[in-house]
């Protein structure tokens, strides 16, 4: 299989996922739990900006999968009361289809590029002076004859996603008014949206179903919805169809996932570090080539999560498991190992 094959495959799992998930997508600010702190600055954006009769500030949500990005980005239109247009980095394959893009937009409208860091250079360049002057310029003829007329656009609002702020080149980043960083959710909210959505789809539960659920999510919203579907075909089959601990705790064992919310991925990348590396340090491509595995799935969808638990460090040598990633897996931990250097923040 080529790249674009393997990424066509991942686009089209991303798709059939989002069908289930929309069912139980918050629809307004008020109805979306947890992240209060994107949710005051939305409110007062919103506000402002209605006050004003202007177009939202372009919006850039970055973190994890299935934190709310895509949610944001609709609720944000509903708020604004304006059309949602979507579509992606690598769905833009030329600048023209970009053109084609802008010049529908309405005023006010949400344009909502996710994975907006897979967008093309040229693409990129398109949308530079669409996003800052809200101008479209285009090269009409060819050869010496070619000549570049400018075209307006109507004022129109960005919102971008991205699950790696890094990739962002600095001027697309400079031209996003506002940016905001979503992080795992904790277990109150967790629980309030497995409650919410037990609710929707009227299965019934008692608060220790729903907590159970909740603390095997990952902080995650989307897994935390996914896993209540498989709890609820397991209770509907194997119980009375009510979703209580012990139901929730042998459907979740039976799909791997275990007391801390980790499944077979994540287990399978830091057992790796810690048998066949010795804990570390081990780079992310050594990582993947030995687990078979993408590197950036690894990075996207695994580390991060790791990173919180604080069972694994980013050093400048590669990545070190930490004493409570041994004390989870019933390990020893080694005393006599070197004390890394470790980056930024992660001082745990
Ligand atoms: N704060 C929230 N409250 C309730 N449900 C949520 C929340 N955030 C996300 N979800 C649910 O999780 C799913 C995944 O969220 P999504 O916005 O698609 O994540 P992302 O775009 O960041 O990958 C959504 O369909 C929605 O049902
Ligand atoms: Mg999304």
């Amino acid at each position: 299989m080529t790249e674009k094959d393997d990424e066509n495959v991942l686009d089209r799992k991303r798709k059939s996922e989002d069908v289930a998930d929309t069912a139980l997508r918050p629809k307004s600010l008020n109805d979306m739990i947890g992240q209060n702190q994107v949710k005051e600055n939305l409110i007062i954006q919103i506000k402002a900006a209605k006050a004003r009769k202007e177009a939202l500030e372009h919006v850039l949500f970055y973190g994890p999968p299935g934190l709310g990005k895509t949610t944001l980005a609709h609720i944000l239109a509903t708020e604004m009361g304006v059309n949602i247009k979507i579509t992606s980095g690598p769905a833009i394959e030329r600048a023209g289809d970009l053109a084609a893009i802008l010049t529908n937009l309405r005023a006010g409208d949400v344009l909502f590029i996710d994975e907006v860091h897979r967008l093309g250079r040229q693409v990129e360049e398109i949308l530079y002076p669409a996003m800052e002057d809200y101008a479209l310029d285009i090269i009409i003829g060819k050869g010496p004859a070619a000549k570049s007329v400018r075209l307006k656009l109507p004022r129109f609002t960005v919102v971008g996603a991205t699950t790696r702020l890094a990739l962002l080149t600095a001027p697309l980043r400079a031209r996003f008014g506002a940016i905001f960083r979503l992080d795992y959710y904790d277990q109150e909210s967790l629980a309030a949206i497995v409650r919410r959505g037990a609710g929707l789809l009227q299965v019934p539960y008692d608060e220790m179903g729903i907590y159970e659920v909740a603390r095997r999510a990952r902080g995650t919203p989307r897994i935390a919805l996914r896993m209540l579907r498989r709890v609820r075909d397991y209770a509907e089959v194997r119980a009375d169809g009510k979703i209580t601990e012990p139901v929730a705790h042998a459907a979740l064992d039976m799909l791997n996932i275990d007391s801390v919310g980790l499944d077979d991925l994540d287990r399978r990348v830091l057992l790796t570090i810690l048998d066949k590396y010795n804990g570390g340090p081990v780079g992310l491509n050594t990582i993947a080539a030995s687990l078979s595995e993408e590197a950036d799935t690894i990075m996207d969808v695994v580390e991060p999560y790791l990173l919180q638990l604080g069972y694994l460090d980013r050093t400048g040598q590669g990545r070190v498991a930490t004493k409570l990633a041994y004390e989870h897996f019933g390990k020893v931990y080694p005393d006599n190992k070197p004390q890394p250097q470790l980056f930024g923040d992660s001082t745990a």
